[in-house]
């Protein structure tokens, strides 16, 4: 059985199943059970391999075909206007923590990359949060004076390397870059090496807290004295995370150029739209040039094609007409205030912890969270542990908030869609690779004809919380606008937080 993958990534082109899925119950009760292979976990993991500890990483796809496969992977303390939000929310010192700590993950990460031979493609690099449009560039300024602020060592240049002009452009050295395939790929063996069990294509469905902690999977079950649930939003409802992070969709393009053609900078742009640029080797050892933006709530946009379509149009103007060869998107979720949570899932109890809410700068952020996560498990201190607890007082505050202002967005985005659908007449005239949201009766469906033709009718109720589902026909599946799940055409889970399929309907009449 293969993992279900939606569109092209350039980072799993290459990539191969390693691992086996459970079969049965595993006997031991190991140290930690981690769930989820993307970098955060296969991070913890390997943190807790190495200091000694017992492993299970379990993964409801294969290593990294989360959104680390499907990410632009650049290593940054410069995550886009960010001090300026942090220094008025929180003030100086947690901008300061929060530059510090990203700035230790990327050397922990090129630590990694030496100390262990992996391959993976890790270049240093210099990132730029730029302006095209001189309006912007009074915010770069107070993003560059909240930066210093902070401690990064942040300049305000105008000199890039990307092949048009600049308005201002808030310059970091000393970043990097990697193939997050080829890293988490490469993370991952090491656990095994160290005696790690390693399960792929094994979806967790349940944890049951004890000493020890019970995961359950659908193909058996392990146990661990501690659990850490890094799968981007916990599948576990009782951290209540769902109301404290929304998901945010963004896409990716990416094309072979000339070499000499290739940014060597990393870019992302502070005016809308936003644009998000940076160089990789290609699969056959060309440079392609990727661009990625268009972040929209998932399921909400039926022109998801269009999105590709201005990125391939931006890349191809830009880049002396450069044509895509691949193309991708995912979503990461975005903090109601501002800060990942890490740690604890509930206040009371130690064993169960969580790392979300990436704001989709999680290359840094899932490797500071690994470290954490780690020292938690391991019983030992970690500075940033209070910054960043999953069980803060504020984010609760704010989720109430959040909830409030975005009760039902969703729920009626789509109703208001469905409404006065006359049901067959839509179905039939589905065309092959189509998608639509149909009510017949009482029910509400979810009907997609795959390119053989072949109708499928699933319920069109997500199967996490209930909200309804919409068609990105881009890449033709059906995405949850209220927490991000998603299903391929003929409704099988792709990504949680959902644990199930979309169950099968036939139409009412
Ligand atoms: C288009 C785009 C570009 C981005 N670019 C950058 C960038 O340049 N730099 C940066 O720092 N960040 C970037 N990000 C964000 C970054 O990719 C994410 O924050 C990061 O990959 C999250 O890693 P993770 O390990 O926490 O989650 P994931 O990589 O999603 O890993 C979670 C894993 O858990 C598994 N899983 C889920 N549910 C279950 C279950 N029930 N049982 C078992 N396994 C389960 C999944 O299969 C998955 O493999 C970008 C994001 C997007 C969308
Ligand atoms: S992802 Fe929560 S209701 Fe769909």
């Amino acid at each position: 059985m293969e993992a279900p993958r939606l569109n092209r990534s350039l980072w799993l082109a290459e990539a191969e199943p390693g691992y086996p899925a459970l079969e049965g119950d595993a006997d031991a009760v190991v140290d930690a059970v981690v769930v989820g292979a993307g970098i955060t976990g296969a991070t913890t993991a390997f943190l807790l391999a190495e200091a000694g500890a017992s492993v299970a990483l379990l993964d409801s796809s294969r290593v990294a075909h989360g959104a680390t496969g499907y990410t632009t992977a650049k290593l940054t303390v410069g995550h886009n206007i960010v001090y300026r939000t942090l220094v008025d929310s929180y003030g100086e010192e947690v901008a300061r923590r929060f530059a510090r700590s990203n700035g230790e993950a990327i050397e922990r990460v090129a630590g990694l990359v030496a100390g262990h031979a992996l391959d993976c493609d890790f270049e240093r690099a210099t990132n730029y949060v730029y302006a095209e449009r001189p309006e912007s560039v009074p915010e770069l300024e107070e993003e560059a004076e909240a930066a210093r602020a902070a401690g990064v060592a942040a300049e305000l240049t105008t000199v890039t390397d990307l092949p048009y002009p600049v308005a201002a452009a808030l310059r970091v050295d000393g970043q990097a870059q990697f193939h997050p395939w080829k890293y988490v790929a490469g993370l991952v063996r090491l656990v095994a090496e160290r005696g790690g069990r390693v399960f792929e294509l094994t979806r967790a469905t349940h944890v049951a807290k004890g000493d020890p902690c019970v995961v359950t999977t659908p193909r058996g079950r392990v146990r661990g004295r501690h659990v850490v649930l890094a799968t981007q939003l916990p599948f576990l409802d009782r951290g209540l995370f769902f109301a404290r992070a929304h998901p945010v969709k963004s896409y990716a393009v990416a094309a072979p150029v000339p070499d000499d053609v290739a940014p060597r900078g990393m870019y992302i742009s502070c005016d809308a739209p936003t644009r998000s640029v940076r160089s990789a080797p290609g699969p056959d050892g060309a440079r392609f040039v990727i661009v990625g933006g268009e972040g929209h709530k998932p399921g909400a946009d039926p022109a998801t094609e269009e999105r590709y379509a201005r990125l391939e149009e931006f890349l191809a103007e830009r880049f002396g007409g450069a044509q895509a060869e691949y193309r991708w998107s995912t979503h990461d979720y975005v903090p109601v205030d501002h800060l990942p949570y890490i740690g604890r899932l509930r206040g009371g109890d130690p064993r169960i912890l969580v790392a979300t809410g990436f704001a989709k700068w999680g290359m840094t952020k899932g490797t500071l969270a690994a470290s954490i996560l780690a020292d938690a498990v391991l019983g030992r201190p970690n500075e940033y542990a209070e910054l960043y607890d999953a069980t803060r007082a504020n984010a609760r505050r704010s989720a109430l908030a959040f909830a409030r202002e975005n009760a039902g967005v969703g729920l009626r985005f789509f109703r208001d869609r469905v409404r006065s659908r006359p049901a067959r007449e839509e179905v039939e005239r589905l065309a092959p690779g189509e998608g639509t949201i149909v009510r017949a009766g009482v029910g509400q469906y979810a009907v997609h004809r795959d390119e053989a033709g072949v109708l499928h009718v699933l319920s069109a109720r997500c199967t996490h919380l209930g909200c309804i589902v919409g068609w990105n026909p881009a890449d033709r599946a059906w995405e949850c606008p209220c927490h991000g799940s998603r299903f391929a055409g003929d409704g099988t889970l792709v990504q949680g937080p959902a644990t199930s399929d979309l169950p099968r309907r036939s139409l009412e009449a």
